[in-house]
């Protein structure tokens, strides 16, 4: 059974109860993360807090827990469940009100809500042991503050639910110009000719923690040039290779994009360089 953290207290999941006037649950009001930890070894645990920390402040939560208290909470999180493989996920809405008001309300104290699940063993760095992912691809039709990791997530919902439907792994989303944004729950790259390229971070995407940890990463070793501009749909479906980054996939090899192979259809050897890389350092964040 899960055990999970719910204002300060740790109980199994099943008996975590919120009022039904937390704005998380009336407004999804609220930001959150998911942070990976395999073995009790978490990844990327420190820019993973900053990130909620900033969101907080971006959206008027105040919360003041030090990145150290949150470091402890966690770590007995993970042992309480076991320490195996697992994704932690950690959620702060702005709290419980006694009615349903948009405005912020003065003096609420906000919800803090954990909980672990299992997650597969840290992925594999060998193609031929890995599943390409099919995608297709869509209008991003959400809001104009995607980089804000929100509880809201009813775009990101709708538009994976509308791949997953057809059968595919993830969405690639599109701005009205044509221009990749993002996937609906990972950030995504190209390749061509040897050079990675992703959009930048701007009010478009979600600045991810497994992106920066993988840029950092290549741009420490070297080999493999990343450049971070705006890429064109054409360029996506010229695309030698395509990948998605998050918490949950590492960074996953795209072979088909809306039915069609990508490159020669096959996971191609810069990934395979990269997620060396990143396999290689990803417990060093
Ligand atoms: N998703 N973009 C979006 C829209 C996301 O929801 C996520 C993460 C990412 C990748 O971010 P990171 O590398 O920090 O996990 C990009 C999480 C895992 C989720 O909602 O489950």
């Amino acid at each position: 059974m899960s055990i999970a953290f719910l204002n300060d207290e740790f109980m199994p999941v099943e008996q975590a109860r919120i009022s039904p006037l937390d704005r998380g649950f009336l407004f999804g009001d609220g930001i959150y993360e998911v942070v990976p930890s395999y073995a009790g070894r978490l990844v990327g645990f420190a820019p993973h807090i900053k990130r909620m920390q900033q969101g907080l402040a971006a959206i008027g939560i105040k919360h003041e827990w030090s990145l150290q208290q949150w470091r402890d909470r966690v770590d007995t999180l993970v042992q309480r469940n076991g320490s195996g493989n697992l994704g932690v996920y950690i959620h702060v809405s702005r709290g419980a009100d006694t009615k349903r008001f948009h405005a912020f309300p003065d003096n609420i104290a906000p919800t803090v809500f954990m909980f672990c699940y299992e997650i597969p063993p840290s992925p594999t760095t060998d193609a031929s042991k890995t599943k390409g992912l099919r995608v297709n691809t869509q209008q991003d039709l959400r809001w104009q503050r995607c980089n804000i990791k929100s509880t809201s997530l009813l775009g990101n919902v709708m538009h994976f639910q509308q791949g997953y439907a057809d059968g595919y792994n993830e969405s690639l989303l599109f701005n009205r110009n044509n221009h990749l944004t993002e996937a609906s729950s990972c950030n995504a790259y190209i390749v061509k000719d040897g050079v990675v390229f992703t959009p930048p971070l701007d009010n478009q995407i979600l600045p991810g923690i497994t992106r920066y940890m993988l840029l950092d990463i290549l741009a420490n070793d070297g080999s493999i040039k990343v450049e971070q501009r705006v890429v064109s749909m054409d360029e996506v479906k010229a695309a030698d290779e395509i990948w998605l980054s998050s918490s949950s996939k590492d960074i996953a090899p795209v072979i088909e994009l809306d039915g069609q192979p990508v490159g020669n259809g096959n996971i191609g050897p810069v990934w395979e360089k990269a997620i060396k890389l990143y396999s290689q350092h990803k417990f060093n964040y």
